[in-house]
């Protein structure tokens, strides 16, 4: 635990853009750092951690790719060495050990019960094919009865959708998808469009085997209440509830205990500062002997011997991503406030720049700042006419290459009557090595973009 008071100290020195203070350090951090003044990292020490980075990008997505400092690449670098130098000797003595350490490192991270309940595995669609094909074997097994139903949220991510459609729509399962409202003004909007898709799921006296929930959908991004989804799950009788988390931990709180599902994914590469490519998927221990039926979508060697060990080695392939973990917990550590403290700044100071840039624009934020992580939706001048996708995708790429802003684009389609409705929406980010020349250097773009009169349909695909 931290020994000194942390109050007042700010994340980015004199430059810091966004002084909160820091009165406690908070639970998700590492269990035994001290942290003091002298290891505290400084504003230049972060900025030479992302010295990688091409510093005339404006960087504001680290939603979909993460980042990962300096000295996690170095770490990684050594653990690659380590196996090139001696194989052999990697393999027998150094792997499993290492794989081990980080998994328990997320396991009090996470606050789950049991090391064997955390499995390391590449990203969250590896960990969403892994609780799919449980399902469709329960499917094809005959423990689901052909029409019994799958929820899972209209917004779920693109890769996860066509697994439940490979896996549970192929097997015989129904889908059913929560229509979600954006932009959104409250959790309760989520939760009574959650309990209308689980009584859907009950017609025809078919059962709810499958809830897929994410914790924060990624576009549009907002946060969902999966605390208050997962119980009324429990009370409604939904057989499992299975959590995307892909932009979990780092941006949310998360804590297995509290949030009480079934399966727990979240990446490791995205908020959680670790290289390319490491999930977690958490697995509760239960009494059920289907337990077991857990399996790597990829069979090898350690097939049958639990989820944990089957990840641990899927063949010969680079595992340094999963062996950096301590070297990351490391990094943390030097911030006020380990990972909480950290995602705390985040998402004061992304939502900070998004009001700033909708006060700019004249538009307004898709949802409320509690409903956000360290992502948030702002809307874009309505003069930009994104009419569709092809549009916003068209604007992304128009940022990219002629401002050098790295910024995903939503279209969102107009209701019918709606007046001057607002159809795009950036997607900003905020990671400890953003500025706020990042946001204002997207501000300006746009601006500029207006006042030439361009409207989206004239830009280049
Ligand atoms: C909600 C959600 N689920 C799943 C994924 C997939 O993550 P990955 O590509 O690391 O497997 C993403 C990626 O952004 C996501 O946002």
């Amino acid at each position: 635990m931290a020994t000194h008071d942390l109050q007042n100290h700010t994340l980015n020195g004199d430059h810091c853009d966004h002084n909160i203070p820091i009165s406690k350090r908070p639970k998700l951090s590492s269990p035994s750092t001290t942290i003091t003044n002298a290891t505290i990292i400084s504003n230049s020490q972060i900025q030479s951690e992302f010295s990688h980075h091409v510093a005339s990008v404006a960087r504001i997505n680290n939603g979909s790719f993460g980042s990962c400092p300096q000295s996690v690449i170095s770490a990684q670098k050594q653990w690659q060495l380590q196996f090139l130098r001696q194989p052999d000797h990697f393999y027998f003595n150094q792997l499993k050990p290492g794989i081990l350490h980080s998994r328990s490192i997320v396991k009090s991270l996470i606050n789950a019960d049991h090391i064997d309940e955390v499995s390391l595995v590449d990203n969250a669609t590896t960990a969403a094919a892994i609780v799919l094909q449980k399902a469709a074997r329960s499917f094809s097994e005959g423990r689901f009865e052909k029409g019994d139903v799958a929820v899972m949220l209209h917004y779920a991510y693109g890769s996860v959708k066509k697994s439940v459609e490979a896996y549970v729509t192929r097997a015989g399962g129904r889908v059913i998808e929560v229509q979600l409202p954006f932009p959104v003004k409250s959790k309760e909007e989520i939760i009574t469009e959650f309990r209308k898709a689980l009584e859907r799921g009950r017609d025809n006296r078919k059962k709810v085997r499958l809830a897929v929930i994410d914790h924060v959908t990624s576009m549009p991004s907002v946060v969902i209440p999966v605390k208050e989804l997962v119980k009324i799950c429990r009370e409604e009788n939904v057989d499992q509830v299975f959590v995307d988390a892909a932009h979990g931990i780092g941006c949310v709180d998360v804590d297995m205990k509290e949030i009480g599902a079934d399966f727990y994914t979240s990446n490791l590469h995205k908020w959680f500062f670790c290289p390319p490519s490491v999930a977690f998927l958490y697995s509760r221990k239960s009494n059920d002997r289907d337990d077991d039926d857990l399996h790597h979508p990829v069979v090898s060697h350690e097939y049958g011997n639990g989820l944990a060990v089957e990840s641990s080695w899927v063949g010969n392939r680079d595992y340094t991503a999963q062996l950096v973990v301590p070297s990351v917990l490391e990094f943390i550590d030097r911030f006020p406030g380990g990972i909480d403290g950290i995602k705390k700044r985040n998402h004061e100071a992304v939502v900070e720049m998004g009001e700033m840039l909708v006060k700019e624009w004249g538009t307004h934020l898709g949802c409320p700042p509690e409903m956000c992580g360290s992502m948030i939706m702002v809307g874009l001048p309505i003069c930009l006419r994104i009419c569709n996708e092809s549009d916003a995708l068209k604007l992304r790429t128009h940022l990219r290459n002629e401002f050098g802003v790295e910024v995903p684009i939503y279209f969102r389609a107009p209701k019918d009557g709606e007046v001057d409705p607002v159809t795009g929406y950036a997607r900003i980010s905020h990671q400890v090595y953003n500025k706020v020349d990042d946001y204002y250097k997207l501000r300006d773009a746009i601006n500029k973009i207006v006042s030439d009169g361009t409207i989206c349909e004239c830009l280049p695909n």
